[in-house]
C-alpha cells in the first residue's frame, strides 16, 4: 500500500516538473520582446493609422466656428432614405444612445436628462430642431453641442443618418 502511494506521489511530482519546464507556453513575462528605454519604437503595422474614410465634418475650436460650420452643414444631403429598415435601425439606435437624456417620447425627460440643471436636453419636437436641415442635425450628432455629447465614435455615418430619419419620423411635424 505504501509502495503504491509512493509511486503515485512520484508520478505526480514528475508531472509537476513536466508542467514547469516541459511546455512551450510556460514563459515568464520578462522573456519577451520589448522595447527598452531609448530604443526606437517598433513601426506601426500598415493600416493601423487610418488615412482614409475620416470624418468630413469640420471640427472648429471656437463657438463662432461651430455655429458657422453647423450653418454650412445644412448643404449636406441625407443619403439614407427613410425606409422602414432605416427607421427600425434608427429606433433601436435612438433607444440605445439618446433615450437616456431625450426620453422615449423625445421630450428631454429621460432618466439622465431630468438631472440636467443648467440646460435640459432639447425637446426633439421643437421647431428649433425640426426646422433644421438633416445636415445640421448630422453636424450635431458628429460634433456634439455643449452639454450634448458627440456620437461620431459610437455611431457610424450611416447609423447617424438612420437616427435622423427616426427623429423626423417620430418627433417631426406629421
Ligand atoms: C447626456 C445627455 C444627452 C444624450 C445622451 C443625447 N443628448 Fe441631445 N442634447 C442634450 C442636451 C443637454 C442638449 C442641449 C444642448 C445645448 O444646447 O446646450 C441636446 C441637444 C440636442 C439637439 C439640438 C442641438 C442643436 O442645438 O441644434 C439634438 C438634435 C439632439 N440633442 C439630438 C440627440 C440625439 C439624436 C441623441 C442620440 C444619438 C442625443 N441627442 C443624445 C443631451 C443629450
Amino acid at each position: 500500500m505504501r509502495g503504491t502511494i509512493r509511486a503515485i506521489s512520484a508520478l505526480l511530482l514528475l508531472g509537476q516538473v513536466g508542467l514547469c519546464w516541459g511546455y512551450s507556453w510556460n514563459q515568464d513575462m520578462v522573456d519577451q520582446p520589448s522595447a527598452k528605454p531609448q530604443k526606437f519604437p517598433a513601426p506601426p503595422e500598415p493600416g493601423s493609422v487610418p488615412i482614409v474614410g475620416g470624418e468630413t465634418m469640420p471640427a472648429p475650436a471656437t463657438d463662432d466656428g461651430m455655429r458657422e460650420a453647423k450653418e454650412a452643414a445644412a448643404a449636406v444631403p441625407n443619403p439614407i432614405p427613410a425606409t422602414a429598415e432605416s427607421l427600425a435601425r434608427g429606433a433601436y439606435l435612438y433607444e440605445m444612445n439618446c433615450l437616456v437624456c431625450h426620453g422615449k417620447q423625445g421630450q428631454g425627460d429621460g432618466p439622465v436628462g431630468l438631472k440636467f440643471v443648467t440646460k435640459s436636453p432639447q425637446d426633439l419636437h421643437e421647431d428649433y430642431i425640426q426646422d433644421q436641415a438633416d445636415g445640421q442635425l448630422f453636424f450635431t450628432l458628429t460634433r456634439g453641442r455643449k452639454l450634448m455629447p458627440f456620437y461620431r465614435d459610437a455611431l457610424r455615418v450611416e447609423e447617424r443618418w438612420d437616427v435622423i430619419d427616426y427623429l423626423r419620423h417620430e418627433f417631426g411635424k406629421k
